[in-house]
């Protein structure tokens, strides 16, 4: 199944790639957006990153940004091994582990100080790690999102995440003509559940009138189905190698944290690599896991705290969790405090 590829930089992240020249173009063709919009019960509540705290998020697709890192991997003229099957790593805990595949149709082997597995979540590093080296947490979520891609200018010029009695809703865009929405669906739905006139009836249904009535439908031009989960696995580190992002831990889309977390793992990483060769300590490289997995833990929380606010639980929710949440998004409406801290999770935590 595809994932939802949020195109939510934090304002961190954002600085992150500048200082590595990686910035230009998401900052030509990207979006700051200095709020948010929550909506529940027919209103609309605009949480301001600017009055707040002074920051914004960048709206920049993460296949952009993609291209962007294998541009400057080629300006750089540094060596991409594409099409590489059946790795293996061997000797991770000996003092030069290798990396062994196969490339058109001949095996290779390259010799390294260290392996960094930033093989998403699919990971065949992670496997190098057994389940007893360390733990793994893990919560589903019983329902998926379902989401449509189309050609029509945004409802709104903020992300909107609106919860309703029948479900949750969000919508996000690319560019002025290209618009990005979510519906919640149910656990076992397939794309064939979901033909466009469904999902525009759903989406409109759940957002406040105010909203529905600026929406622009047209046809989907891409759809995906995707299941929502949250799971950490740790430690993030065995011997020599040492995994950043999808590898090691997975969040819920609801907070746009997957490829922020991925970012603040590479700096981290990175980091200690310098400190490493600079000075010959290992003592970043030994911290790296602690360190990566404690803002971590950070995002994961925000993202299960904003799944469970805005997400209606099939079987689960009864009269007593509705009214909590309405209290929270209540309270979010009535708190400036309660802003803040969503917004300072938002727009994330500092490196
Ligand atoms: C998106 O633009 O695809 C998007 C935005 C915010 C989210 C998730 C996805 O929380």
């Amino acid at each position: 199944m595809e994932r939802v590829r949020a195109g939510v930089i934090e304002h961190g992240s954002a600085e992150v790639l500048r200082k590595a020249g990686l910035g230009e173009r998401m900052d030509r063709d990207g979006f700051v957006h200095e709020g948010v919009k929550l909506a529940f019960g027919g209103r609309l509540l605009r949480v301001d990153f600017k009055d707040l705290l002074d920051k914004h998020v960048v709206i920049y697709g993460q296949t952009q940004l993609q291209k962007d890192l294998y541009d400057a991997i080629e300006n750089a003229e540094i060596t991409l091994i594409d099409e590489a099957d059946d790795l293996r790593l061997d000797d991770i805990e000996g003092e030069s582990p290798g990396v062994t595949f196969t490339r058109r149709g001949q095996t290779h082997t390259l010799l390294c100080d260290y392996v960094a597995g930033c093989d998403g979540a699919h990971s065949v590093t992670r496997g190098h790690i057994p389940p007893s080296a360390g733990k793994s947490f893990e919560r589903t979520y019983p329902f998926v999102w379902v989401g449509v891609l189309s050609e029509t200018p945004p409802v709104s010029d903020e992300i909107i995440y609106a919860n309703h009695e029948t479900g949750f809703a969000l919508c996000s865009m690319r560019n002025e003509n290209l618009s990005r929405y979510y519906v919640q669906g149910s656990a076992e739905d397939q794309l064939d559940d979901w033909p466009d006139d469904r999902f525009w009836e759903t989406l409109i249904q759940r957002l406040p009138d105010s909203v529905s009535d600026r929406l622009v439908t047209g046809p989907s031009i891409e759809k995906l189905v995707t299941p929502l989960r949250s799971w950490v696995s740790e430690p993030m580190r065995r011997g020599r190698l040492f995994l950043a992002g999808d590898a090691a831990h997975v969040v819920p889309p609801t907070g746009a944290k997957g490829l922020n977390l991925a970012i603040s793992d590479v700096v981290y990483l990175a980091q200690a690599f310098a400190d490493h060769y600079a000075k010959g300590s290992t003592e970043s490289l030994d911290a790296y896991s602690d360190t990566a997995l404690s803002r971590v833990w950070q995002a994961v929380r925000f993202s299960w705290w904003m799944t469970n606010m805005m997400h209606r639980f099939p079987g689960v929710s009864d009269d007593f969790d509705r009214r909590m949440q309405l209290t929270e998004l209540e309270y979010l409406e009535r708190s400036e405090t309660a802003r803040r801290s969503l917004a300072e999770n938002y727009v994330g935590l500092p490196l």
